[in-house]
Order: structure tokens, then sequence, then C-alpha cells
């Protein structure tokens, strides 16, 4: 145990990009759930590596969440040929947290473009069929979502993602009856990595990850450790963005 407490975070780092399968994993010292200078501190290292990935006219796709807007407040240097498009559509949150918003907010700090979705995310698929064959606009945003040379995205527990989109109770007790933990781009999976539940969405979902040139994760708090496994584990992850609260308690999981 001593020789944990001493070891550094970057052995830390590397220790859980290999048991997360994960090209890199970025831990920021401290609690980000428990502290707000550390989720300011999450956000800036998350706009770093961002930073850091961005080429000229790249597209990038973001989620919504808290972390995501810390991230949005972090942005600091200039990229005008980006495009910022939402992953999904809207998912009944806050405005503030909602992936069009924080989308417009990033491209406004890059000085580059946005394109966004006006559709709910959560219809029937019929629903989404239909407006897809219907409206160009949003096929024309949809496709360049699937493409996005970027996707930076949050994680969430699976329960309170769930609650926060105003799942009704039942739907709520079903995705955690069928052992979701942990959940991103509206997929709730369990700890193994199985997608067991999926809102419906014209945007990304996690088998679309494959035609993503980078996907970056950013999450923190030790109360996410266990989404944080759940969703690496159903693949198509590169890189993660989290903080030494939730590696500690990561490394206790896997
Ligand atoms: C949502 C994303 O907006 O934010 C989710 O669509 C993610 O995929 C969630 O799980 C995380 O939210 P927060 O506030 O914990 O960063």
């Amino acid at each position: 145990a001593y020789i944990r407490l001493v070891r550094g975070l970057t052995d830390l780092e590397e220790e859980l990009a290999v048991k997360l399968r994960l090209e890199r994993v970025v831990i920021i010292p401290g609690d980000s759930q428990a502290d707000a200078a550390v989720q300011r501190e999450l956000g800036r290292a998350a706009a770093g590596v961002l930073s850091q990935y961005l080429g000229d006219n790249m597209t990038i796709a973001v989620s919504g969440g808290s972390t995501m807007a810390t991230l949005a407040d972090a942005v600091q240097f200039s990229a005008p040929g980006t495009t910022v498009v939402p992953a999904r559509g809207g998912l009944g949150e806050q405005v503030e947290y909602q992936a069009n918003t924080i989308a417009a907010r990033i491209a406004g700090k890059l000085g580059g473009r946005y394109r966004l979705l006006h559709i709910p995310d959560g219809l029937s698929e019929e629903a989404l069929e239909a407006i897809l064959a219907s409206d160009g606009n949003v096929r024309a945003v949809a496709d360049m979502i699937k493409r996005a040379h970027i996707l930076v995205h949050g994680i969430g527990q699976a329960a309170q993602m769930a609650a926060r989109r105003g799942l009704p109770a039942e739907t709520i007790r079903e995705i955690t009856a069928r052992g979701a933990v942990g959940e991103a781009l509206g997929q709730y999976c369990t700890i193994t990595g199985d997608v067991v539940y999926v809102t419906n969405s014209v945007g990304l979902r996690l088998a679309d990850l494959t035609g993503i040139g980078r996907v970056i994760a950013v999450a923190g708090g030790s109360s996410k450790a266990a989404a944080i496994v759940a969703v690496t584990g159903a693949g198509g992850q590169d890189i993660l963005i989290t903080d030494e609260a939730a590696a500690r308690a990561i490394q206790g999981i896997i």
C-alpha cells in the first residue's frame, strides 16, 4: 500500500491505459466531485488534450454534461477552421448542459463554426427515420457527426443519468435491473461493457465510434469509477481524461 501511495500519477496513467485498453490516460490530482477548482482543472486538462489533437479544418463532436461545460469554459485557443457538432440530440437536460449549447460555446471560443441538431433523442426508430428521410439539414448534420475527426464526451452513472434525463421510473428500474452502471452517448453499459439500454438518436452510438478519428472521454470523481470502467469496456474509446479520485477507485475495481 505504501508503494501505491508514493507512486506518481504517471505510473497510474500507464497502468490504467493498459488495463482499460486505451491509447492514453491523463490523470489530474484531486477529486473533481468534491472540489470545484479540481473540476475546472479537469476541464482545462481536457481542453489542453483537445488542442493537441486538433488539426486544421476538423469536425469535433461533443456531448453535453457539466464536465463538458467546464471544457467549454477552459478553451482558450483559436482554431477557426473547426466545425463543432453535438454528438447527439437533446436529452432533456438543462440548457447549459445540452450538447447543442456546449457545441456552440466551444465553436465560439475557437472562432469556428457549429451545426446543431434540433431534434430530441428518445424518439421512436420510425420517427427518427421519417425525420432523416424528410429533412436534408438533419441528415447532413447526422452525417457530419458520424464522420467527426474527434469526439469528446462525458461519462455518467447509469441510474443518475437516466433520472437526469427524465426517463420513466419503470425504465430506470429496468436499466438498473439489467446491471447498467455507466452511461455515455445515451448508451447504458454494465461493468463488463455490455450495452443493455439505448436511447434512440440520429447522433452517435457507441457502435459508430470506429468511424470517428479519435474518441476522448472526460470524467472524474470516485463515484464515476464503475461508470468509466463500464463505458471503456464497451469499446471505441481512445483517450481518458480523469482525476486521481476516479483513477484510484478504478484501480480498486480492475
Ligand atoms: C451528458 C452526456 O450530457 O453528460 C452523457 O450525454 C454523460 O453521455 C453526461 O454521461 C455526464 O454528465 P456530467 O454532468 O456528469 O459531466
